[in-house]
């Protein structure tokens, strides 16, 4: 009897670690070999002291990809998106140039705007000032007689740049500048031209798990065999995947079709991506990793690019975008190979996010540890090397 309480308290200890337990958890899995490997300790999956850690030494100060430019084709083209207690609008503006800023009005805290469309200016809700594309203040009305000068007051900016297409964000402003960090993430895309790509449709889940639950499970092939026993295992067996060494900032999977299997079988009869794809990148997709959270996987003809908004420990916000060339538009059965990817794209999407809410689930109870990592898993142990060294570096907690 004696013993059960003593096993009870040390298991209640271990389900209730204070952040500084957490953070001495997750550096202890550092230094390893891939054969050594483990994954983060389970309380990194659930704890909200440790996302809210993530958010300070993680996503503010590295780049987060908000979107891909087909979103905004045109001046004043805009849509807002919530992050990391950030309510931001992101808009071409008149010089083309695609800005990011807080979308709360200067007076009393109403979001300009809401959703996505294109803009002249954008007007207050509550008391209509009104704001330019670049967030700059052009009228408060009946503002006389009060101190009040309109002139030089704007939105805050947040720093946004573009890469291949891709529009990221800098919350805190001092990550190195953007065609460095991912100078070889850009190089390996670069034959795909992604920035002339076209979304074909978008879809969106709210994911009752952890974000890294989400990028793990996109970036290992491993899950094929239980998963997707009928859609990716059947044609993509997980004994034929394998993923790069890796760099600072990026990694990269690729799963192989079975050899059996025609050269064509990846493809969906849209246009190439590239006239000058191998032998390889016609019979095998690609999984692209941007840390902390961007992720690409490129097909023959078409891409898929997924958006998640962590919300929180156990919550994501998930959109998934399939793109491809402009000319896709011109094929007389455009419509049914959409509609056929669409729904095909669901199904896989919805296998993952039924076992993923498990897994929170289970990441959530006292008993649950850290995981053993195969080779097929070397993303998850990479991601959680770069989270290892990102939370150890913010400032020290009681
Ligand atoms: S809160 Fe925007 S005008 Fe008052
Ligand atoms: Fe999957």
């Amino acid at each position: 009897m004696a013993k059960m309480t003593l096993d009870a308290d040390l298991i209640s200890e271990h389900h209730n670690s204070s952040l500084n337990a957490i953070l001495d958890a997750v550096k202890s899995g550092a230094g390893r070999n891939l054969a050594e490997a483990e994954t983060l300790p389970p309380q990194a999956y659930v704890s909200e002291a440790f996302f809210a850690r993530e958010v300070e030494t993680v996503f503010r100060p590295g780049w987060v990809c908000v979107a891909h430019v087909s979103q905004l084709p045109q001046v004043g083209s805009y849509f807002t998106i919530d992050l990391f207690d950030e309510r931001l609008l992101v808009v071409r503006g008149k010089d083309d140039v695609i800005r990011a800023m807080s979308r709360i009005c200067l007076h009393r805290w109403a979001p300009v705007a809401e959703g996505c469309g294109t803009a002249k200016i954008f007007s207050c809700p509550f008391h209509k000032w009104a704001f330019d594309l670049d967030g700059v203040l052009l009228g408060a009305p009946l503002m006389e007689g009060v101190r009040f000068e309109a002139d030089g007051k704007r939105l805050p900016q947040i720093r946004t740049a573009t890469l291949d297409g891709f529009v990221y964000v800098n919350f805190d402003g001092g990550a190195p500048e953007l065609e460095i960090a991912l100078a070889g993430f850009s190089a390996s895309l670069a034959k795909f031209r992604l920035e002339e790509l076209q979304p074909m449709f978008e879809l969106s889940y709210e994911c009752k798990f952890n974000w890294k639950i989400m990028v793990e499970t996109f970036m290992e092939c491993y899950h094929h065999i239980a998963a997707h026993p009928e859609t990716f295992e059947r044609d993509f067996p997980a004994r034929l995947a394998s993923v790069d060494d890796g760099a600072a900032s990026w990694t990269r999977g690729t799963s192989h079709l079975r050899p059996a299997l025609a050269d064509d079988h990846l493809k969906i009869g849209l246009p190439l991506l590239s006239e000058h794809l191998t032998a390889e990148e016609h019979r095998a997709f690609y999984m692209y990793l941007a840390y902390p959270s961007q992720l690409i996987t490129i097909m023959p003809d078409r891409v898929y690019v997924f958006r998640s908004q962590p919300r929180g420990a156990a919550l994501t916000s998930l959109q998934v975008a399939v793109l491809a060339r402009p000319e896709a538009w011109e094929l007389p059965n455009y419509q049914q190979l959409c509609a056929a990817e669409k729904a095909f794209a669901d199904r896989i999407n919805l296998e993952d996010i039924a076992v993923n809410t498990l897994q929170q689930l289970g990441a959530a109870t006292r008993s649950a540890t850290p995981g053993v990592l195969n080779h097929l898993e070397k993303a998850v142990w990479q991601l959680a090397d770069y989270i290892r060294e990102k939370t150890a570096s913010g400032p020290s907690v009681d």
